[in-house]
């Protein structure tokens, strides 16, 4: 029978239990608006551990004003119900009072790796989210934790901050679930226009054509960029707001692509009032 609770006392001591008894935690962090992406998350989970906490919080430090923290779907029932049929255990669903009595004074800032791409667009962004994900595995102790790849940037940074802060936690990457025309699943694409979302479909195809690309021998970084950018820059419906080739960890932009390497190709871009991200593993062949 699934638990929810929106107690950080709960939360943790129903965690804490399932620890004692030997039961391995796993740990779900999400903002709601549950759809296949997450239910991937979850199900890595279940596979993987004994007992699997879903937490659902809109988190308002993560979003600068003049973003779209009010207007953020939250269709708590239909979570509840997805996360009960996925095999939760437990669910943490806290009030923005429960998790923030009094605003915060402490903020995680995890250096470098939030300065480029996403970072520079949404300056507070990374900062409110690793704030908030360490008080989640704080009251969560240790665990696994599951991260959809889709947000590449904000994986390798939580990555980094659980490496640099030795958090008890492992993090679990799991890949992009993406529609049948290719579009990666977040929960903002309900934003999107018909037409929007018709020619969203774009930053799949400029994704593939540029791993193409390298599967034919090109090894300048710049170069792979480059098709990117021209590839999305030709849909009239985007607006391109960075297309890069990273080092899957450090997130560095590359120079050379060298052979037995994997990159990351990863871009933005928005869609009339909707940005959408998207990111792909490329082998270097
Ligand atoms: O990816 C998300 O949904 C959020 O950024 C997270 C990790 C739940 C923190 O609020």
């Amino acid at each position: 029978m699934m638990q929810v609770c929106s107690t950080k006392d709960e939360f943790r001591s129903l965690l804490d239990a399932a620890r004692r008894e030997g039961r391995r935690v796993g740990l779900v962090p999400t903002m709601g608006a549950l759809h296949a992406g997450h239910r991937s998350l979850i199900d890595a989970a279940v596979a993987d551990c004994d007992t699997v906490a879903l937490t659902i919080f809109v988190n308002p430090l993560q979003f600068a004003p003049t973003e779209d923290l009010s207007r953020y779907p939250r269709p708590l029932e239909d979570d509840l119900a997805l996360a009960a049929a996925a095999g939760v255990d437990v669910v943490f669903t806290p009030t923005v009072e429960e998790m923030y009595p009094v605003p915060t004074v402490t903020t995680v800032h995890v250096e470098g790796l939030t300065a480029s791409m996403e970072g520079a667009a949404r300056p507070t962004h990374f900062d409110g989210v690793t704030t908030v994900v360490t008080k989640l595995f704080n009251l969560a102790g240790p665990c696994r934790a599951y991260f959809g790849e889709k947000d590449f940037q904000q994986l390798a940074v939580i990555r980094r901050m659980v490496a640099d802060l030795d958090q008890p936690v492992e993090v679990v990457p799991c890949p992009i679930i993406r529609e049948p025309d290719g579009l990666a699943l977040s929960s903002r694409n309900i934003y999107l226009s018909r037409s929007d979302r018709a020619a969203s479909t774009v930053l799949h195809g400029a994704l593939h054509a540029a791993a193409e690309v390298i599967a034919r021998g090109e090894r300048r970084a710049s170069t792979v960029a480059a098709h990117l950018s021209v590839r999305i820059s030709a849909e009239p419906r985007a607006v391109l707001d960075h297309a890069e080739v990273v080092d899957p960890l450090t997130l560095e932009p590359l120079d050379e692509l060298l052979p037995g390497t994997t990159v990351r190709l990863i871009v933005a871009a928005k869609f009339g009032s909707t940005r959408l991200l998207d990111n792909l593993g490329v082998e270097v062949p």
